[in-house]
């Protein structure tokens, strides 16, 4: 397991947390794809945890424009640059169908930055978000 879903950082707005589990539960199952090689499964979660995360970003910043929050712009570039990152992996992976490079990027810089970004912008946001 990528995420142990215990040790996901809570914060004090209920959507939030429901979008970082769900993610996390959706990473986890990507990671198995990614573990087994399977290229087809690979393929289909991939495309699902681009979409997933999507919703995860818009929907924070629209509930940070909402509730006219003062750092939005600075959380968002902090969603801009996963965005840049998860868009370049997949173009590799397209490119090369390499798993053991999707595999570097969730152990080596997604997971880190999942705990990290809701550690810090999500828990210092959601109080904002009414
Ligand atoms: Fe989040
Ligand atoms: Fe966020």
């Amino acid at each position: 397991m990528l995420i142990n879903p215990h040790t996901i950082p809570q914060v004090s707005n209920a959507m939030m947390n429901m979008l970082h589990e769900d993610e996390a539960e959706l990473v986890n199952k990507f990671h198995d794809a990614v573990c087994a090689r399977g290229i087809e499964k690979i393929d289909s979660l991939f495309e699902e945890l681009l979409f997933d995360v999507e919703d995860h970003f818009t929907t924070e910043e629209a509930m940070m424009e909402q509730n006219n929050y003062d750092f939005a712009q600075v959380h968002k570039a902090d969603h801009d640059t996963m965005r840049e990152k998860l868009k370049k992996t997949y173009e590799e992976w397209k490119a090369t169908k390499d798993p053991s490079k999707v595999k570097t990027f969730l152990e080596k810089e997604f997971k880190q930055w999942f705990s990290l970004h809701i550690s810090k912008w999500d828990a210092d946001t959601a109080p904002y978000l009414g």
